[in-house]
């Protein structure tokens, strides 16, 4: 019996901010990523602690160059398709079309890059699944307004909105509105370019950024609709589901009460209101949203057509407050789980997880689910043979994508796609390095810059063309 859908998409992402680096070229201004350094500042700049102009005149910015796919995505998209990909996912790097966020016109230069880009994958019969926002905002909306603090910010994403849908209708046909909007409450200044003053009320300037992201999204996604009828257009959550330390009642409240902090970023985005489990914490928190009349309706009205998720871990919550949360995961705090081994970095590997973490998202909403972000990150070796044998990786996506044959073909899920995340190497999210690495193509360059960017095949580029040519029947 087949598994996966006949046209069932496979693939790999990246973000701009990750990959293209060049970003200084053909006009393109300067963004929230570009002044995230490397080093041990890196995390408090991330979570908004620390103003970048604060920072040593000796930092060193990864984003900058990163591993130069502006310059070289025709070979890296070639690869990709000697790869067999369906889909390739990749971000906007906003500044590119408007370098300060408040131009009248956007960045021709930037349009046709994308373009290209596009245009690119299609001649292969690659889908392009495009992320309207992966972490990006422009510095000069940081700096006039407070970025997304500000509700004028929604105005300037539907202006960026309007030129991508104008500009790639027919060409592209998926989009994702906000990559992990959930991380606005664990990563504000790297997802939402909001960092904080002295004194300010955190946890209600979270909240009031996230309600206009999701006022942004959801008039996005009438805006695509409009625009396109064809478009089909998703939101996006860093997902993995809580798990309970025991079955101590305590620990099954709590790891429900975690896990329904990410999921009201998709209760809003697809059912199209604030749950009431949100209402009451908002309240109980004294977060106090400032909403203009119209906000309900246009919730209402903008929900979208599919949900997408990264899923790298599960975490595990327990009702004990002397429990710590010592594993390291995806910037979300979790005890650790004795049952699960690790990654290089500490994340729990737990596949099953995955089947688990796609039956909470399909039972509570009923709309397709996309994987756009699943992988292993680790250290590769470049042996004397000129190759990198990555069977731990081979291992991990083996394992995650029989979770997702599983949640398929026992359970019923509807899922229409798979992009492993980093599908070529390039820098991390959270630490900047490029040691870190996910990729089916290994990419000469290390930490402190050095390398000769040049591509190379890993032993998992053969067996992922082979997964994709069986459409996932040899694994
Ligand atoms: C997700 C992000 O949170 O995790 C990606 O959408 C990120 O941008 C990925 O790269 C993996 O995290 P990291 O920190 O290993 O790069």
């Amino acid at each position: 019996m087949k598994m996966f859908p006949k046209n069932f998409l496979w693939g790999g992402a990246v973000a701009a901010n990750q990959c293209e680096g060049a970003w200084q070229e053909n006009g393109r201004g300067p963004s929230n990523l570009d002044m995230v350094p490397y080093g041990e500042r890196r995390f408090d700049v991330c979570s908004g602690k620390l103003k970048p102009e604060k920072l040593d005149e000796n930092a060193v910015f990864p984003a900058r160059i990163a591993i130069d796919y502006y310059h070289r995505y025709k070979e890296d998209i070639k690869l990709f398709a000697e790869m067999g990909f369906k889909v390739f996912r990749f971000s906007i790097s906003w500044t590119r079309i408007f370098p300060s966020g408040s131009e009248a016109e956007p960045n021709e230069a930037g349009l046709r890059f994308y373009e290209d880009v596009i245009d690119e994958c299609l001649s292969y019969g690659i889908e392009p699944l495009v992320t309207i926002c992966h972490f990006d905002v422009p510095v000069h909306l940081i700096e006039t307004i407070g970025a997304w603090k500000s509700r004028e910010m929604i105005g300037c994403y539907l202006k960026l909105c309007q030129v991508l849908f104008q500009r790639f209708k027919g060409k592209v046909k998926y989009w994702i509105t906000f990559n992990e909007i959930n991380m606005v409450l664990h990563m504000p200044y790297v997802s939402s370019g909001v960092n904080f003053e002295p004194g300010e009320n955190i946890i209600q300037t979270k909240y009031q950024a996230a309600h206009h992201e999701l006022i942004a999204s959801a008039k996005a996604v009438m805006m695509a609709h409009e625009i396109d009828p064809s478009f089909q257009v998703g939101c996006m959550l860093a997902a993995g589901n809580m798990y309970p330390y025991s079955c101590q009642p305590a620990d099954v409240w709590e790891s429900i009460v975690k896990d329904r902090e990410n999921y009201l970023f998709i209760d809003v985005q697809s059912k199209g209101y604030y749950p009431s489990y949100g209402l009451k914490m908002f309240e109980r928190m004294g977060i106090q949203l400032q909403k203009e009349p119209e906000d309900d309706q246009i919730l209402l009205d903008g929900t979208t057509d599919f949900i997408s998720l990264s899923y790298y871990n599960s975490s595990v919550a327990s009702g004990d407050p002397k429990m710590q949360a010592t594993a390291v995961g995806n910037v979300f705090p979790s005890i650790e789980n004795p049952y699960l081994e690790t990654s290089d970095w500490g994340w729990q590997i737990d596949p099953l997880g995955l089947r688990i973490t796609l039956n909470s998202l399909y039972d509570r909403y009923q709309k397709p689910l996309f994987i756009v972000e699943n992988g292993l990150g680790a250290v590769d070796q470049v042996e004397e043979d000129g190759m990198i044998y990555d069977d731990y990786r081979i291992g991990y996506l083996r394992e995650h994508i029989k979770a997702m044959k599983d949640a398929i073909e026992q359970d019923g899920v509807e899922l229409i796609g798979y992009t492993s995340w980093g599908c070529i190497d390039l820098i991390s999210a959270s630490s900047g390095e490029m040691k870190k690495r996910y990729g089916y193509i290994y990419v000469d360059k290390d930490n402190d810059g050095n390398g000769s960017l040049k591509r190379i095949r890993k032993a998992s580029f053969y067996w992922y063309k082979k997964v994709i040519e069986s459409n996932g029947e040899i694994l």
